[in-house]
């Protein structure tokens, strides 16, 4: 019998618990052993559950019990969550994980100590919620250089997005009910500010590019600017607003990488990602184009993907993973300066300072004196500075990529 301990008790703790009762037949055909949730750490009173008497507030049970072989860290955040992980793991103990702000701020630290004491670091459920992505980069897709990864990846800013463009509903009220799904984090800013997107593309340029992409460097601006006047006119111009983070290889080794919400084409596959759903598009230098689509936030599909981490640490227990990368002391990370798009721009003043300003590639007949622009290519340096020289003129209410 194998023993784990699950910390944290809630959305995705309660779902990893619930994943092991509902498929422990399975878990252990394919482990070989039955496992047992020996633990589950929490500070709050659960002692009502089935399972109550399971629950511990003293985090060194887990850490001095030699029986507990893999844990679970789904509590969030980087404080405790930090410091029991790092004990864990120097207690020879694998830890899997769905905190991706712990995995992107420290991975690279914590992944050294899982190496040093020869346990692994999993962290599948941090990026795309139950989508295969990590596993997939690090071993399907190990024989590519990656040229770019672009990808919806938060659910509650995808359903607030998918209500405003469907149902014309308002954004406060849209976060109401991501919330109550289950979906928002438990402060909605990480989400619809793009912090919780930028951690994950932050994770998956680490994995890509071999170096550490810090968070806090890389530009973030979430939806919360966007209105259903952005909504009405994207749909004109046959695109969708999406908010995308994304990460693109360039020649001489740097990358851009950064999160913002985008005007994406009808046609592309990422428009047709709705709901609480995300994908991740992978454009690797040998297959080219793989996407990955699924259900990028919730419960038992989070849980399903830490749940995997931990049978697979289990079932190969003994072997490490090669899972690493560097202190971001390779400076990878390009400034966003010199990336060429193609803008949308609505504008309050005279159209002809937009004509005289901007390269225009189509632009709308005024209403109430409000301009519509699609711009050809243009670096988002030239970018900011015409919107200042537009700012001048009138006013510039949204700037957004189009892809
Ligand atoms: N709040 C996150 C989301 C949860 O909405 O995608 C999954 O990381």
């Amino acid at each position: 019998m194998i023993k784990a301990a699950i910390m944290g008790h809630g959305t995705v703790g309660s779902g990893v618990y619930e994943v092991f009762e509902m498929n422990a037949e399975k878990i252990a055909r394919v482990v070989g052993e039955p496992v047992e949730v020996k633990y589950v750490l929490d500070l709050r009173d659960f002692s009502a559950l089935p399972y109550g008497h399971k629950f511990v507030t003293d985090f060194s049970v887990i850490e001095n019990d030699p029986e507990i072989t893999v844990v679970a860290e789904v509590m969030g955040g980087v404080g405790a969550a930090y410091e029991f992980t790092r004990r864990c793991l120097l207690a020879g103990k694998s830890v899997c994980t769905s905190n991706k702000e712990l995995v992107a701020t420290r991975g690279e630290e914590l992944l050294k100590i899982a190496e040093e004491k020869g346990v692994n670091y999993m962290f599948e459920a941090s990026v795309g919620g139950g989508i295969p992505i990590i596993r997939p980069m690090l071993q399907c897709l190990a024989a590519n250089e990656f040229n770019e990864i672009c990808g919806i990846l938060n659910g509650t800013t995808n359903y607030i997005l998918t209500q405003m463009i469907h149902n014309g509903v308002t954004f406060a009220d849209a976060l109401k009910q991501a919330q109550l799904n289950g979906y928002a984090e438990k402060d909605p800013t990480a989400d619809i500010e793009g912090h919780d997107a930028c951690r994950k593309i932050c994770i998956l340029a680490d994995l890509a590019f071999g170096d550490k992409f810090d968070p806090d460097q890389v530009p973030c601006e979430g939806i919360t600017k966007i209105t259903l006047e952005d909504v009405a006119n994207a749909d004109k111009l046959g695109c969708v607003i999406k908010l995308l983070g994304r990460t693109v290889r360039c020649e001489d080794g740097t990358a851009y990488a950064y999160v913002a919400p985008h005007l994406i084409h009808k046609e592309s596959p990422l428009a047709a990602v709705e709901d609480v759903f995300n994908a991740i598009m992978v454009n690797g230098n040998a297959t080219g184009d793989v996407m990955f689509y699924g259900k990028g936030a919730g419960k038992l599909a989070t849980a399903s993907a830490v749940v995997a981490d931990m049978m697979d640490c289990i079932e190969h227990a003994g072997h490490r993973r090669r899972i690493s990368w560097g202190d971001g002391s390779k400076n990878l990370l390009r400034p966003l300066d010199t990336l060429q798009s193609a803008w949308y721009v609505r504008f309050k003043g005279a159209s002809r300072d937009l004509e005289a300003l901007l390269p225009v590639e189509s632009l709308t007949e005024p209403v109430e004196g409000v301009t519509v622009v699609k711009t050809r290519k243009l670096s988002t340096a030239e970018m900011q500075e015409k919107i200042e020289k537009l700012n001048a003129c009138g006013e510039v209410r949204a700037a957004m990529r189009m892809l």
